[in-house]
């Protein structure tokens, strides 16, 4: 980076928003699992729209290619600048504004850089709910939610980012300002711009605000914890209690006993509910807007006719907050569970859901043939078909030998997911880690078309450049 520039840009955004120091960059140059490293000419932290705007103008003059970034908590290296040294992470973590709350129209406009669990407090402070939910919440940031069209585990329910967004302002990469902040439930103007940089990470421009959709709050919720004998059974629990519950039921994980083992083996406070072991759970939770809402009467008589058909092995329901808590923790720990035992192999697909019990048997048995020993780490929002097929290295073998099997592994999943017409990114998105294989298993006339809104939007490539596509 040319001085000029350096002197340009820290006068863009003072000093306090510029980092050019090794050490103090670290920490933007890798992503949560470690799993990606790049280099960076400098990180810039601007803290309005209009510092975002004057440094992609400057970047755009330049040539210099910028990599957006959140909170950093992304699972495929989509917030990682490559390592030629020559790109400019862009963190939007300084735009942390509340911008207004409109309670009459359930909406609340923030800035790109104000943190997931922030913005839910927020709701709550007037009584009402945002719905997004994730592990990752207490550092996720709106904009990454918005860049990669963030799921979770309230999806169910309430739709993933794309259906929570009414509004935009993004910068786009000649450094204009698309203010599309509109609250509007119904618009039939032409395109819906929106939906073209939801999910974009990064690489059509800068989520700088957002007007968000509110719902009315949780006044009662019930949560229970349910060993089933298989991934079959899981496919008709749901199916019968979303018969039962309709919109009450807002969430419903699953997780295989491998992945459950890892949480109870690295995550200090959890523990198993059941004293026997059973090979598939899930997570069951019921809520409503109405205080004293029958929720428990629904779940018994729910599960009281699984038990019955078999198809439900055993069940706790939580009595306390903490036990909510404790169960939801089983479930979210997973993430950070498997990063304890070795290099993971992550593959974040979604089939229909009618398919998943096919989808498990056929890969774990290819799988198993092809690898020995590989320890199959499936849980995920099997409501949504997203099932989050991880892989872990046999116990006691090589780190090398196993990411030297990465991609024939990684094309045995997509192969299946394919032949059960899935997606091979359900919610993280494609980022680095999947970018190739999209151009494999995606329709070619969708790359084609994705390849000429890019050109039209950033024709000089410099939006995170190497991701995506
Ligand atoms: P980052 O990681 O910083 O960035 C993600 C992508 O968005 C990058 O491509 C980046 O360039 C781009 N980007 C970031 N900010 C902007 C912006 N303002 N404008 C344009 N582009 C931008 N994801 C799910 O969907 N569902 C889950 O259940 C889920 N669970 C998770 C659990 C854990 C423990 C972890 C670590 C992650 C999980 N994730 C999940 C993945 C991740 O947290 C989400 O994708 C999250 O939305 C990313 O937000 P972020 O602010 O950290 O974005
Ligand atoms: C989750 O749902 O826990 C994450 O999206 C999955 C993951 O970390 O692979
Ligand atoms: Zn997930």
């Amino acid at each position: 980076m040319s001085d000029n520039l350096l002197q340009a840009l820290r006068e863009a955004v003072g000093e306090a928003g510029l980092i050019t120091d090794a050490e103090r960059m670290q920490s933007y140059l890798s992503d949560w699992r470690g799993a990606y490293r790049g280099q960076a000419a400098a990180v810039l932290r601007p803290a309005s729209t209009e510092e975002v705007a004057a440094v992609v103008r400057l970047c755009a003059q330049a040539g210099v290619a910028l990599v957006p970034q959140g909170g950093n908590t992304g699972l495929c290296g989509g917030s990682i600048p490559d390592d030629s040294g020559a790109q400019i992470v862009l963190s939007l973590t300084r735009m942390k504004r509340i911008r207004a709350v409109d309670v009459g129209n359930e909406t609340i406009t923030v800035e790109a850089g104000v943190i997931l669990q922030q913005l839910q407090e927020a709701a709550a402070e007037v009584g009402r709910l945002f719905p997004l939910s994730l592990g990752a919440e207490g550092s996720c940031t709106v904009g990454g939610n918005l860049a990669t069209n963030a799921g979770g585990t309230a999806v169910l329910r309430y739709g993933n980012m794309r259906d929570l967004a009414l509004g935009l302002e993004v910068v786009l990469p000649d450094g204009r300002i698309w203010d599309g902040l509109r609250g509007l439930r119904k618009d039939n103007t032409g395109y819906d711009l929106k939906h073209l940089f939801i999910g974009s990470e990064g690489t059509l421009g800068i989520i700088t605000a957002a007007v968000l959709k509110l719902f009315p709050a949780v006044r009662s919720l019930t949560t229970a914890w349910v060993a089933l004998p298989s991934p079959q059974a899981a496919v008709e629990l749901i199916g019968q209690m979303r018969g039962l519950c309709g919109d009450r039921l807002t969430g419903f994980e699953l997780m295989s006993r491998q992945s459950v083992e890892f949480v109870l083996r690295h995550v200090a406070g959890v523990s198993d509910p059941f004293a026997d072991t059973h090979p598939w759970y899930v997570l069951i939770e019921l809520s409503d807007a109405q205080p004293n809402a029958p929720l428990n009467e629904l779940l018994e008589e729910g599960l009281g006719a699984a038990f019955e058909q078999g198809v439900a092995l055993d069940a706790v329901v939580a009595a306390s907050d903490a036990q909510v808590r404790a169960l939801w923790a089983l479930r979210e720990g997973i993430s950070e569970a498997q990063n304890h035992e070795g290099p993971s192999l992550k593959h974040d697909i979604s089939v229909p859901v009618s398919r998943i019990p096919d989808f498990i048997a056929r890969t774990d048995q290819t799988l198993q043939q092809m690898f020995p020993g590989v320890r199959i780490v499936a849980y995920g929002h099997v409501g949504d078909g997203n099932l989050h097929y991880n892989v872990s290295k046999p116990v006691g073998a090589d780190d090398a030998v196993f990411k030297a099997q990465a991609e024939a592994i990684m094309r045995v999943i997509y192969d299946q997911t394919l032949h059960y017409a899935g997606s091979i990114s359900a919610e993280h998105g494609l980022g680095q880690s999947k970018r190739l294989a999209a151009q494999h298993y995606k329709a070619p006339l969708e790359l084609e078309l994705m390849a000429r809104v890019k050109q039209a939007l950033d024709p000089a490539g410099l939006m995170n450049p190497g991701k995506l596509l």
